[in-house]
């Protein structure tokens, strides 16, 4: 199995946990668009769903599944997404695709949050892959400036990366700017999440920490079910 296919396989096993009449929050990424497809094959009735990302939407909207505003339905039954890294106590890092303060407030909203991620996406511990940071763009460099600050009291030297495709700046959905950072390994991740968020121009981390109630990971084995 390559990793697309377990990435079909993780999205396929959480598409068969929907049942009629919920309100499921829909992921964004390349494995939750196996979700989102498993899903609207199943065909449910009374369905309302709620994108994390334009993207989503728009892939939602094109198989025929019902969408519904955050504020429309105050509470979700179940939440489905991916995620860059998962980690001891289902600690992920999430936000390669840009959608992380959606897919937060999506999966606050959510009594029952599944991460879905193809085996490579495990690990001991997080840091590896980049962290993102949503900034807004008023006072850009003075808020990197104090994310280097944060950084370095936990002894991460990395500097944040704007992220730009072909030169320009990516756009989050929220018109704001996502900075990279290459941490290699994060300590503590609780601590660094709130001295990130405690920063007035930080919006949102990529820590998703005691969020996931649990986490379906697809292997050549079959697909297995972690929980905190
Ligand atoms: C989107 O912003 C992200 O949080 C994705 O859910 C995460 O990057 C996983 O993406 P893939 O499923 O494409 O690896």
């Amino acid at each position: 199995m390559n990793a697309d296919d377990q990435k079909q396989a993780a999205g396929a096993a959480a598409a068969a946990l929907v049942e009629p009449g919920m309100k499921v929050g829909l992921g964004t990424g390349s494995t939750a668009v196996w979700f989102v497809r498993a899903l609207a094959e199943r065909r449910l009735e009374r369905l309302r769903c709620v994108p994390t990302s334009e993207a989503t939407a728009a892939l939602a909207r094109e198989l025929g599944l019902p969408l519904a505003e955050l504020d429309a339905v105050g509470t979700l039954d179940l939440t489905v997404d991916g995620a860059d890294e998962v980690g001891p106590g289902l600690a992920l890092i999430k936000g390669a695709g840009g959608a992380l303060l959606r897919e937060k407030l999506v999966w606050e909203a959510s009594a029952r949050c599944v991460c879905i991620a193809d085996a490579s996406k495990r690990v001991l511990r997080l840091g590896a892959f980049t962290l993102p940071v949503e900034v807004v763009p008023f006072g850009a460099k003075s808020t990197v400036n104090r994310i280097c600050d944060v950084l370095s009291e936990f002894e991460i030297g990395a500097l944040p990366r704007l992220r730009s495709r072909e030169g320009v700046p990516v756009r989050t959905d929220g018109g704001n700017l996502l900075y990279d950072v290459a941490c290699g390994r994060i300590d503590d991740p609780a601590a660094l999440g709130a001295a990130l968020k405690s920063l007035t121009g930080v919006v949102e981390h990529g820590l998703f920490l005691d969020l996931a109630d649990e986490a379906l990971i697809a292997t050549d084995a079959g697909v297995e079910r972690l929980t905190p």
